[in-house]
């Protein structure tokens, strides 16, 4: 079966019309063509974008030249309120500031240590399943299964709390209203408005923000007391709360330490409930695989060490995170006049990365659509995942979190397939939608029984 993909638009159509299509999901409104070209410009009164799917294009923006093409307001402009000056937004010294504080939380050594609050968060999504389920199994949403796993992850990874916690609770409910209310992040990116046009928020958009912010708050301030009092558990929030800039001395102040929090809380648990909702899909209408995984499921335990050694699994989630990236366009801006395939670029351009269209390019994958978790043991599938795979983007801006989320994906998928068999259910086929991530219209509804 080849997994749902959304269907595109006529080559040409009006502005009013894509500007309509655009509301409705992101990825819909391209047109087919953006699967075959190297390179594709849009043009509106206002101003230009280029989507760039040639691997050395990609490469230039990302990594060779990552400080001439910072990223653009208007990606921001959506989740300002919320993220205020985060990682996720900043650019120039600033962005490479906090990158010094936040980075050395999430390198491989740290990782090993975050893995046991991993482990519990996995072991409490199979229990919240079991108790879903009666005998004989039950028709479940797993989008929301995987939504409250991944935060539960976040929680007790960052903060040393489960989610069952009474201000976790709240956080992730008022990120679930924050993102019904704020839905497309991409959308200002090409929507072709003037620049100084106003970007409007709706007045709950705001109001959600602000008691997120106040929520984090609590959170932080707590935080830095224990600190202080030498009480603090060592888990990320801690590291990140005590890490010196190695070139100034400073820490992150109280203010600052609540939009990186932000911004982890959302970058971490959206993308990876994200890709573990397709990837439970995947293995439900990919029986064989399935069986492999839940096979290989069998090895893990509470040692970091036992989930380097699921490489089926891995190989499935990268499948996974190849035919659904969880963020599925990023968006760059040329700061000076630019030359790509002959084309002059002007300044203050968008330049579109899209990790949707890269991963299922024509003229680079064998099977674009197929989902084939054996292609990356292949000659093609090991040189597209060097240059066609960009699911957390890749250079100096990369993911902070891409290890600490192939360990968190790989360790739910192959635990919950241990214990449980995934089915399709007829004539409730996901229909992929790009909002904040790449989600399911109307969720993902999987037949699911103990094995
Ligand atoms: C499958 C899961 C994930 C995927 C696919 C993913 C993907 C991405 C991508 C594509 C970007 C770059 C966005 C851009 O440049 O416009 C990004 C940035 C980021 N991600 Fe992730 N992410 C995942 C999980 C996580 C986790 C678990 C964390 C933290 C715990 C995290 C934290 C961040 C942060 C802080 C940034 C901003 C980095 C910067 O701009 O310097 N992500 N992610």
């Amino acid at each position: 079966m080849i997994p749902p993909k959304p269907a595109t638009r006529p080559d040409r159509v009006s502005l009013w019309r894509y500007v309509k299509l655009f509301r409705q999901d992101i990825l819909s409104a391209q047109p087919a063509r953006l699967y075959r070209a190297w390179m594709a410009e849009f043009r509106s009164p206002f101003f230009r974008s280029y989507l760039l799917n040639q691997p050395d294009l990609v490469k230039t923006v990302l990594k060779e030249r990552p400080m001439d093409f910072p990223k653009s307001d208007r990606i921001g402009a959506g989740l300002r309120p919320l993220l205020g000056n985060s990682v996720f937004l900043t650019n120039g010294a600033e962005w490479q500031r906090q990158r010094r504080i936040i980075d050395p939380a999430f390198e491989g050594g740290r990782l090993r240590e975050t893995y046991p609050a991993m482990w519990q968060a996995a072991l409490a999504a199979r229990d919240r399943l079991a108790g879903q389920l009666g005998t004989g199994g039950a028709e479940v949403e797993v989008e929301e299964q995987a939504s409250h796993a991944a935060a539960d992850v976040i929680f007790r990874t960052l903060f040393s709390i489960p989610i069952e916690d009474a201000l976790a609770q709240e956080v992730f409910h008022e990120f679930r209203a924050y993102q019904r209310s704020q839905p497309i992040l991409n959308l200002a990116a090409f929507i072709p408005g003037p620049r100084w046009m106003p970007r409007f928020f709706r007045r709950d958009t705001r109001a959600a923000a602000t008691r997120i912010r106040s929520l984090i708050t609590q959170l932080t301030e707590a935080r830095q007391k224990a600190i202080a009092a030498g009480t603090a558990p060592d888990d990320l929030a801690t590291k990140i709360m005590t890490t010196r800039d190695p070139e100034t001395g400073q820490t992150f102040s109280a203010a600052e330490m609540v939009d990186q929090v932000a911004i982890f809380f959302l970058a971490g648990h959206e993308t990876s409930a994200s890709a573990l909702g397709w990837a439970l899909f995947l293995l439900a209408s990919h029986p064989e695989w399935q069986d492999r995984v839940a096979a290989e499921g069998r090895a893990v335990n509470a040692d970091f060490a036992s989930v380097s050694k699921l490489r089926v699994t891995r190989d499935v989630f990268r499948e996974t995170l190849r035919l659904y990236p969880p963020v599925p366009m990023m968006v760059r801006e040329t700061t000076r006049p630019e030359r790509f395939r002959d084309r002059a670029i002007p300044r203050a351009a968008q330049m579109v990365l899209s990790p949707w269209h890269l991963h299922r390019h024509t003229r680079l994958w064998d099977n674009p659509d197929g989902f084939d978790p054996a292609r990356w043991q292949t000659e093609n599938g090991r040189i597209c995942g060097r240059e066609a795979y960009i699911p957390f983007s890749a250079g100096p801006r990369v993911c902070t979190g891409a290890g600490f989320a192939m360990v968190e994906g790989v360790l739910l998928l192959a635990l919950l397939l241990r214990d449980f068999r995934v089915t399709t259910i007829t004539n409730r086929t996901p229909i992929p939608e790009a909002h904040l991530t790449v989600r399911a219209r109307d969720g993902i509804w999987l037949r699911v029984e103990e094995r």
